[in-house]
């Protein structure tokens, strides 16, 4: 059957072992605290896990700088508990997937030290060396302003290494058969331990030929085919989901023509189009990405997110329209990053507005894709602007009002919990919004449970009905003879609009939050009025739920 294709229609919840739950009191989270939350999660309704790096590491990119990658940083546990952690969600029919971090290695993994001592070590050529500084050296940094270049030296190597990124992450020599193979080594390890598939990091620049004569990298897709038919082979429902912030019109480069590609890929033209219209009110450039990024090929999707443990990148955005978001979002130079991001959660972003949390929330479920969450967000979480860099969003998970907001009982966190003001843990905290049916939590977990039953949006087809209004965003997903049509006010003004729905059986709908009825006109049009921010979910034909999915 078709919909064993899990990812079409699930619920991720992303997070890092290191700020989840700490169970053993060192202050830093581990995986029997992860463990020990895991009927929570279930209960919140999420599907699948995405873990970031979890792996031996220096941790001077938040794990992102791996140096094994065939362990578990024994400060949160060892393999036999990740395989626990596995079958703990196997269990509660959780899928996992883990981040895939191969376009670099932290210098300090073995691999990179032997390629250095010895220039006859086949470790050599596991990475991109040139025997003088190229004239590109400072082109292309990721992390502008901390990141001064893109080559540095090494003295034992006597020669000059290429990094993407950070200068303590050396790229890997992507194009060299023996790291492919080495790729799907670790691809093939993870998957035999209960994994589910991966987020594969930085896949353009993974792709991307390197080296000292490289003056504008060439992408080599063909790689993407062979990471997914090795995957296929060992695991036919493992996926892999792209970090791949691309122009649309190169999407079908990483996905394949006809999904033969990656399955997966985070949709940043939406993610930074959303938040414009978010500033803005306007949702006619959101309309327009979304148009571009629409896929025909039933077996890929985008996933749908709003904020996650980097800048909010809004590189894509034209200047003035990134002034707009700077300006509503992040007018505090100090909250932008890189010159292209913002560096907060979004609870503060949007001042703790909880009809504005509300339309974005309904806006990430209600668009085309797999919604993406991030720990912490269902409580509305907010940033700790004095820690350096993207960790301004990426404090330890507030559980409880206990000391450290219950995520550990050390005196030294690995990263401070948010303490006092409206965001601060004895606030804002999961206990708290368990108990009150009003809160953010409670909500947003009627929000999933609403979204998993409305698989059309995850499978079907979906058209952007026409409003004439630009600040309202209607659109109608059809599957299996099915529809459900969501509406969204972009904007602060209360707004009525009339439209058609546009199908055979459309006269009626129903709201799926409240079970109001709402009928069309002698002309077959429906009129709405949307309060400030509103947002509504109806299904198309007057029948409910469960007589509808009875017909399928
Ligand atoms: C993208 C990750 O999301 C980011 O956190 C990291 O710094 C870079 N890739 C480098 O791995």
């Amino acid at each position: 059957m078709i919909n064993d294709l899990w990812y079409k229609n699930a619920i991720i919840y992303c997070l890092s072992v290191s700020t989840f739950m700490d169970a053993n009191g060192d202050g830093i989270g581990d995986f029997r605290g992860l463990m020990n939350r895991l009927d929570y999660l279930q209960g919140f309704g999420i599907t699948a896990i995405w873990l970031m790096p979890f792996q031996p590491s220096p941790y001077r990119d938040d794990g992102y700088d791996i140096a094994d990658y065939y362990g578990v940083d024994p400060r949160y546990g060892s393999l036999g508990d990740f395989v626990e952690f596995t079958h703990g969600c196997e269990q509660r029919g959780i899928r996992v997937i883990i981040d895939l971090v191969v376009n670099h290695t932290s210098d300090q993994h073995p691999w990179f030290k032997e390629a250095c001592s010895d220039p006859h070590s086949k470790y050599r050529n596991w990475y991109v060396w040139s025997k003088k500084r190229p004239r590109t050296a400072n082109d292309g940094v990721v992390f502008p302003g901390v990141q001064k270049s893109t080559w540095d030296y090494q003295k034992r190597a006597h020669a000059w290494y290429f990094h993407r990124f950070y200068k303590f992450q050396p790229d890997l020599n992507t194009s060299n058969p023996e790291v492919q193979a080495e790729i799907l080594k670790i691809m093939g390890f993870w998957i035999q331990l209960g994994v589910s598939g991966f987020r594969m990091d930085a896949v353009p620049f993974v792709i991307a030929t390197k080296g000292p004569d490289v003056n504008v990298p060439k992408e080599q897709y063909d790689m993407l085919r062979m990471f997914r038919e090795f995957l296929s082979w060992r695991e036919g429902d493992a996926i892999i989901l792209a970090e791949a912030n691309v122009l649309p019109k190169t999407d079908l480069e990483y996905l394949g023509q006809s999904g033969e590609r990656l399955q997966m890929m985070f949709n940043f033209a939406v993610n930074q189009r959303l938040f414009l219209a978010l500033a803005t009110g306007d949702g006619g450039p959101l309309i327009k990405a979304l148009k571009e990024t629409k896929l025909s090929d039933t077996t890929t999707q985008w996933g749908l997110f709003l904020r996650n443990h980097d800048e909010l990148d809004l590189g894509r955005l034209t200047s003035q329209q990134r002034k707009a978001v700077f300006a509503a979002f992040a007018p505090d130079v100090d909250m932008q990053l890189y010159d292209r991001g913002i560096r907060r959660r979004l609870a503060p972003m949007l001042q703790g507005d909880r009809r504005r949390l509300e339309l974005a929330y309904s806006l990430m479920l209600g668009l085309p894709g797999t919604p993406v969450l991030r720990y912490g967000d269902e409580i509305g979480m907010g940033d700790n602007l004095r820690l350096p860099e993207r960790n301004s969003v990426r404090t330890p998970m507030q559980w409880s009002t206990e000391p450290h907001g219950g995520f550990t009982e050390s005196d030294k966190p690995i990263l401070p919990v948010i303490s006092g003001g409206p965001y601060g843990f004895e606030h804002v905290n999961v206990a708290a919004q368990r108990t009150d049916p009003y809160s953010l939590m409670n909500w947003m977990e009627r929000m999933i449970r609403m979204r998993k039953e409305a698989p059309e949006i995850g499978w079907g087809e979906f058209s952007i009905l026409p409003t004439h209004t630009r600040e309202v965003l209607a659109i109608r997903y059809d599957w299996r003879r099915n529809s459900v049509l969501v509406v969204h006010n972009l904007s602060a003004i209360p707004r009525d609009v009339s439209f058609s729905v546009g199908t055979e059986h459309s006269r009626s709908l129903v709201n799926l939050l409240t079970g109001e009825r709402c009928d069309a006109d002698e002309f077959g049009k429906h009129k709405l009025i949307l309060e400030p921010y509103a947002y509504r979910w109806f299904r198309v034909g007057g029948l409910d739920y469960i007589l509808k999915r009875s017909q399928i």
